[in-house]
């Protein structure tokens, strides 16, 4: 199997794209609502771009963007929110971002708080809950500490620091992904990295990149973890982004007793891209998941949650209280799926704890208007005694309109 591009970079590729000067040309460009959101964002803030199915074409427009006439819509994309009010801030206009209801639920201050302190204005409804209104500025460089491993506060207080005066520095306590600093290199910054600080000094002129987006390995994550569940499976994804810092599945997966293999690796623009064979060894042993390792696989906790109960030896996973924030309250979500599948799950405030060798049986459940609680359902679905209903399944569009129909044509072979 391929997959549409990562949803991360997509992201990435297009926000610096009407930033940069020239026209940048992407292919494999993420399927999702999601991404979409961006694109018209951008759009909205006078940047041409054309697409036709996955080839996207942008043209810049420098640093200057253009005021919007209405509100940015970001629909259920956090990621949209966040960067583009990096970008925001350091415009010389005022602006509105908003979103569906879920994400009107979700937390800004952490992307507010900086930008403030960069001399953006910026408020949200209660909590500094979306509709954020941004009043943008000559931004000011500042070095920053954050309090929570976020990688798109990292991306959008780089974009800031982009537009601002100085250099701007950002720590994070854990390593995120770094998507953010390889597609500022890739459109021509500079971007220094020491541990877990990086910088930009402002000013810096992008250019235009032609680049093809490797396949989205969090979406990849969902089949891995299905062919993880029958034994004698065999699962090639070809084309696949594998980024270290977004490849901490497949260690998981190789520890719990998969066999996999990295076929070839190539890189493009600072990301690697390769060929993944992923076989089912003797069994599925279980795990434990915690720390650093837990920020590295947010995207794919729930899934790895709904496998657990076909483990050996079940799967705990802590320091995950992010969970509660995404698209929906992913800890709540999965527990309560699992449960109504018929196991055993105990809840913590960060964390879930998932015994092994219990069987499922056939339920009705919610996607909670959640794309990767939908797919991860759909996946404990599949070693279930009975037919699984899921509510509101169509949400997988904001990641991967195709979800349903590769798993059936991979689930005939
Ligand atoms: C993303 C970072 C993660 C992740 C999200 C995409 C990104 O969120 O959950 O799906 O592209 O930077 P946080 O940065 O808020 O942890």
């Amino acid at each position: 199997m391929r997959l549409p591009g990562d949803k991360s970079i997509s992201h990435r590729y297009a926000m610096l794209g009407g930033l940069a000067a020239g026209i940048t040309e992407l292919e494999n460009f993420s399927s999702g609502a999601d991404c979409a959101s961006t694109l018209s964002c951008m759009r909205a803030l006078g940047c041409a771009i054309e697409r036709q199915e996955g080839k996207v074409r942008v043209q810049g427009r420098g640093a200057a963007l253009e005021q919007p006439e209405h509100p940015l819509d970001c629909g259920n994309s956090g990621s949209s929110m966040r960067m583009l009010a990096g970008i925001l801030a350091g415009q010389s206009f005022a602006s509105v971002l908003t979103g569906d209801e879920s994400l009107s639920r979700r937390p800004m201050q952490r992307v507010a708080t900086p930008l403030q302190k960069m001399g953006a204005a910026i408020s949200g409804a209660e909590g500094c809950r979306p509709p954020l209104h941004i009043q943008g500025a000559r931004l000011r460089a500042i070095e920053y500490q954050m309090p929570v491993a976020s990688a798109q506060v990292k991306s959008a207080l780089l974009f800031a620091g982009l537009l601002a005066e100085g250099e701007t520095v950002v720590e994070e306590p854990v390593r995120t992904r770094d998507h953010g600093e390889l597609a500022l290199r890739a459109f021509a910054a500079q971007v220094n990295r020491r541990g877990n600080r990086c910088s930009i000094a402002g000013g810096q002129k992008l250019r235009a990149i032609r680049a093809t987006i490797p396949g989205d390995i969090s979406s990849a994550a969902f089949f891995l973890c299905a062919a993880a569940i029958f034994p004698e499976s065999n699962l090639l994804v070809d084309d696949v982004l594998l980024n270290p810092t977004r490849a901490a599945i497949l260690d998981v997966l190789i520890a719990m007793g998969m066999r996999i293999s990295v076929l070839n690796i190539e890189e493009h623009h600072g990301e690697l891209a390769g060929t993944v064979q992923a076989r089912q060894g003797a069994g599925l042993r279980g795990t434990r998941i915690a720390g650093a390792q837990t920020a590295a696989l947010i995207d794919e906790l729930p899934v790895l949650a709904a496998i657990a109960p076909y483990t050996q030896d079940g799967i705990e996973i802590r320091d995950a209280r992010e969970l509660r924030v995404k698209e929906s309250d992913r800890i709540a979500a999965m527990a309560e799926n699992l449960r109504a599948m018929g196991a055993r799950v105990e809840v913590r405030e960060d964390g879930l704890l998932i015994p092994g060798r219990q069987p499922l049986h056939g339920a009705e459940v919610d996607s909670f208007g959640d794309h990767r609680i939908a797919m991860a359902s759909a996946v404990a679905a599949l070693g279930a005694g009975g037919a699984v209903h899921i509510r509101n399944a169509g949400v997988v569009d904001i990641s991967y309109p195709g979800f349903f129909t590769t798993l059936q044509a991979l689930l005939q072979r």
